[in-house]
């Protein structure tokens, strides 16, 4: 199945980036989200990290200013913003990123099943939520996979294309197939908690949770040691602060229900969610964010 046009529910920390990577890749996308604020915040996301792209091309010498400047606007033209479901009568293919709430994600499932052409695959950029459960929501469960993205979405070539029960091998293929067609690397996955990469993931961080809450050192302690150190980008508080607490203190409670104790639920981070600092998309996680 060829892709011709493409839409993303959910215009938020994933969502503006995931719309970028289509567009970039010659994809004309819609973005829906429920308010028009948060879709102007993904569509200025999108700019900042096309603009980026493109200035490290100009500094290369590979493209000139004006024509950066020119792709940048063909870029961004190509992602058309709603908050209906406009334009979604004639997509081919539809990447779900709401908040990582089943309810929520099978509410949107019952209406993309509605707004979307028969043919149209659903997929889910869900963490942990099982993509069966989504399926439900709809008349086409073949026709719902998982496709999930890594942080940042612009950068990370990952994606897991999770198969659910009812997912076809035809839809598992067209979605290893479009995931290639946006420039990214994509790994066929079971339906298991944590996938493959934030299982990954989760257990090396789960050790430095641990060690930070028995130690009684602060997250900016250990954020300076473990940048020092050179193992991550940068320090593990401050991703998860760029991450959305909500969503990472999910897929660890996810883990440690799952596999058991061996995957730590970080105590603080679970009080700053119930207290809905979420890190920096709310302005305040482990630091502080000037928005
Ligand atoms: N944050 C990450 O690092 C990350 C990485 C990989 C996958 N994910 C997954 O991506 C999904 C989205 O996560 P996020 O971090 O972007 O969340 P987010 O909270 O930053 O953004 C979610 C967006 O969805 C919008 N929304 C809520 N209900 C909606 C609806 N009914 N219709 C349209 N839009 C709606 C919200 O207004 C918000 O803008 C989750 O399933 C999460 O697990 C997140």
């Amino acid at each position: 199945m060829f892709v011709f046009k493409a839409a993303v529910v959910g215009a938020g920390t994933m969502g503006g980036e995931i719309a970028q990577v289509m567009a970039s890749a010659d994809v004309p996308v819609v973005l829906k989200d429920v308010d028009r604020k948060f879709i102007d915040q993904g569509l200025e996301k999108a700019r900042q990290v096309t603009e980026a792209q493109l200035g490290r091309l100009v500094k290369k010498e590979k493209l000139t200013q004006e024509q950066a400047d020119a792709q940048l606007e063909d870029v961004v033209g190509r992602i058309q913003g709603t908050t209906e479901y406009e334009g979604f009568g004639e997509v081919d293919f539809v990447v779900e990123a709401v908040p990582e709430k089943m309810e929520v994600k099978q509410a949107v499932f019952g209406e993309l099943d509605a707004v979307t052409p028969g043919h149209a695959i659903l997929a889910s950029n869900t963490s942990s939520l099982s993509i069966s459960e989504m399926a439900e929501a709809t008349s086409r469960p073949d026709k719902v996979v998982g496709f999930h993205f890594f942080y940042p979405a612009s950068m990370m070539r990952l994606i897991e294309v999770v198969e659910g029960d009812e997912t076809s091998p035809e839809t598992m293929q067209a979605a290893a197939n479009f995931a290639q067609a946006i420039r990214k690397m994509p790994i066929r996955c079971a339906e298991c908690p944590g996938f493959v990469g934030n299982r990954i993931a989760n257990s090396a961080i789960s050790e430095i949770w641990r060690a930070q809450e028995e130690s009684g050192a602060t997250p900016e302690e250990v954020d300076k040691l473990v940048s020092e150190a050179k193992v991550l980008p940068m320090g593990p508080f401050f991703l998860t602060d760029q991450l959305g607490l909500d969503t990472v203190l999910h897929v660890a409670e996810h883990l440690r229900d799952s596999y058991g104790d061996r995957f730590y639920v970080h105590k603080q981070m679970k009080e700053l969610v119930e207290a809905g600092n979420l890190g920096a998309k709310t302005g305040k996680g482990f630091y502080e964010h000037g928005n």
